[in-house]
């Protein structure tokens, strides 16, 4: 997607000197558009846990990226060993995208069958590259799908402008380009169907606030950004005509876990016959989970997300102040699960599917 019309993707290998992978730094923005050099495993594994990077499909990459790193740092003598125990570092930044782990995997197999360890690096840059290329593709054809849905919105409201919620930031700066829930927006904001979106602003890091409305904006979609706490307001007086939300893990009978506050949004779009939808990359299913809230882990971050906040101040510094009494304790749960039966449709690059297992496994037959 376009920054000031220039089109750059999440994360790339730097033009010139292949050994540095180089990321738009999220903890930057909206404030300022700034690009972090990333040239070693642990700097990889320190941008995923801090989140210079973040959101599913990011995650995902840069675990492939970061697989590269340690290849290139990963002596001759004990190249195996090494590359496992980044697989785990990686693994360990964070806990509830299924991206990160499919990401390592895949580049483990990937390697696995290269002879030396020249050969075996070159796989891993190959895999990396690979891996992001198809996160974009997969959310540009995701945005195919959904964009129909919103056409037919568009269409049942004869022209009128069609106004979508979502929660967090699954825009393309949660992926390598397009993002999961703003991929049917832009698709269909790019073909002339009158969007509008409310964006919660979801608290305590609040990407709705510092990179949803920042992407929206340098596309030029139109958008509001809301209190968290507004959404159900909106759709009790007709404001709402669907919620799009991205996930970081979708089990195999169809519960899907998002950014905290998603599940509330989901139950006030039941109470008030406001289709949900999910979308998502094939890469964020996990066939291996059932029961969603049982089983899925839920990352829980530091109470001083929550007792803090952070913004740009009149005079146009950046800094943080404290929201509650000095001895207030907090808790900081990050995600929550949403039930499948909450869900209208989720949105993959196959297609749309019910969020059942019969309906996901028939768009993934090999998963059976
Ligand atoms: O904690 P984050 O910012 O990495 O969370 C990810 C998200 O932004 C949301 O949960 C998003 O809707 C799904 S990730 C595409």
């Amino acid at each position: 997607m376009k920054v000031n019309g220039k089109p750059y993707r999440t994360i790339w290998l730097k033009e010139g000197d292949e050994r540095v992978v180089q990321v738009i730094n999220q903890l930057r923005l909206p404030h300022a558009f700034e690009i972090a050099d990333l040239v070693s495993l642990k700097d990889m594994c320190n941008a995923i846990s801090n989140m210079t990077v973040r959101g599913a499909g990011l995650i995902g990459a840069s675990a492939g990226f970061g697989m590269y790193l340690a290849a290139l740092q990963a002596p001759d003598h004990s190249f195996n060993d090494f590359m496992r125990q980044a697989a785990a570092d990686l693994k360990a930044t964070r806990p509830t995208a299924a991206n990160l782990a499919w990401a390592v995997e895949r580049m483990l197999a990937t390697i696995a069958v290269g002879g030396t360890p020249t050969h075996m690096r070159k796989l891993a840059r190959d895999a990396a590259v690979a891996i992001a290329d198809e996160d974009a593709e997969h959310c540009r054809r995701l945005g195919e799908h959904g964009h129909a849905l919103i056409a037919a919105v568009a269409q049942s409201k004869s022209g009128q402008c069609v106004n979508i919620l979502t929660h967090c930031n699954a825009g393309w700066l949660a992926f390598v380009d397009f993002g999961s829930a703003t991929a049917p927006i832009y698709a269909a904001h790019d073909a002339g169907i009158p969007v509008h979106v409310w964006v919660d602003e979801t608290r305590p890091r609040n990407q709705g606030a510092s990179l949803t409305a920042w992407e929206l904006g340098q596309h030029g979609v139109p958008h509001t950004l809301i209190a968290d706490n507004a959404g159900g307001h909106l759709m009790q007086h007709g404001l709402v005509d669907m919620v799009i939300t991205g996930t970081d893990r979708v089990t195999r009978n169809g519960d899907v876990a998002n950014k905290i506050g998603t599940y509330l949004k989901a139950l006030a779009a039941r109470d008030n016959g406001v289709p949900m939808y999910v979308a998502l990359p094939s890469s964020t299913f996990d066939f291996t989970l059932g029961d969603g809230v049982a089983s899925i882990p839920i990352e829980e971050r530091g109470a001083e997300e929550v007792r803090f906040i952070s913004g740009k101040t009149q005079h146009g510094d950046i800094a943080s102040v404290q929201l509650c009494p000095d001895t207030t304790p907090a808790r900081n749960w990050s995600f929550d699960v949403t039930p499948a039966r909450l869900v209208t449709k989720l949105i993959c690059e196959r297609g749309l599917c019910d969020a059942s297992e019969a309906a996901i496994l028939s768009l993934f037959p090999q998963e059976r």
